[in-house]
């Protein structure tokens, strides 16, 4: 698809006029116009506004399609939840710092069978959670079910996805080494947009060390990220806990380890 109609299916999926889309980026309508017949195209210093309006990314306004596919349906295919039952610790620090006293919405990205975005709804918080993992997906919602909460689970794949409401906490956890380096700005940006104030961003992410080996099953669609780069894109933001942990792993039974960053920053403004 070409940049024109790619506008023009996003314009109509969100129910946008051209006027509607031509005042949210302060153009007039007969740019969009243009732009949607193929006579003219958008200047390059639009296209991160017009993806953000459109809820999406530069690389699928230009009609790259993302050519990860989850390699984890295979292991979700077992009865048996592949990652258990046991929510992540970090599920208890949002707990301690954003309470659930009052409606608070959760964004979980990457949400894999579910275990986390349903022990959160299960606390009262009200949940919306994606992964790229078909099979992730119906076996998160079957999991809600069993448990009888409500969350909003959904296919979505991190690289085009793009918020256009606010979250009062967002939560990832082992998903941020799918995203390349180039498009790592523009989707936490976005992430940050969409954070109403004092919202919390709780987020892990597999990073590189010189010294840890790279793993024997390493995978060609990951991209670790550098020691402390996640940090940098919150320095405009208090950061509550900055850590780095190295540890053991026994995947495809070669014995080796990993190093992860953790973070949990508040947006203050
Ligand atoms: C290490 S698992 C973590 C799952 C879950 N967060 C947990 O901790 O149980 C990584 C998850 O990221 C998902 N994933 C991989 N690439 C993705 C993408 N591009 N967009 C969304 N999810 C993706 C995988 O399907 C998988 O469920």
């Amino acid at each position: 698809m070409n940049i024109g109609s790619v506008i023009m299916s996003k314009r109509k999926e969100l129910g946008y006029t051209q006027q509607i889309l031509a005042d949210k980026l302060n153009v007039s309508f007969q740019a969009v116009s243009k732009w949607e017949n193929g006579t003219n195209y958008p200047e390059t210093d639009m296209l991160p506004m017009l993806a953000s309006v459109l809820g999406t990314s530069i690389d699928s306004l230009l009609g790259y399609q993302s050519f990860v596919v989850s390699d984890y349906d295979k292991r979700y295919e077992a009865a048996d939840y592949y990652w258990g039952m046991i929510p992540n610790h970090l599920c208890y620090e949002i707990m301690k710092l954003r309470p659930p006293v009052k409606p608070l919405k959760v964004l979980d990205i990457g949400c894999g069978e579910g275990k986390d975005a349903v022990f959160l709804a299960r606390n009262g918080y009200l949940v919306t959670a994606f992964d790229l993992s078909e099979t992730g997906i119906a076996k998160a919602k079957k999991l809600a079910e069993k448990c009888g909460v409500y969350v909003e689970f959904f296919k979505a794949d991190i690289v085009d996805f793009r918020l256009t409401e606010c979250y009062d906490i967002i939560f990832s956890s082992g998903v941020f080494h799918f995203i390349r380096p180039e498009i790592r700005k523009d989707i936490t940006e976005n992430l940050k947009e969409y954070t109403n104030k004092n919202g919390i961003h709780t987020i892990n992410v597999f990073v590189d060390k010189p010294f840890v080996e790279v793993p024997p099953d390493k995978n060609t669609n990951r991209f670790r990220w550098t020691s402390g780069e996640l940090f940098t894109f919150y320095h405009d933001w208090k950061l509550h806990k900055t850590e780095e942990i190295i540890f053991d792993c026994n995947s495809g039974g070669i014995p080796h380890q990993h190093c992860m960053d953790i973070m949990i920053a508040e947006r203050m403004q």
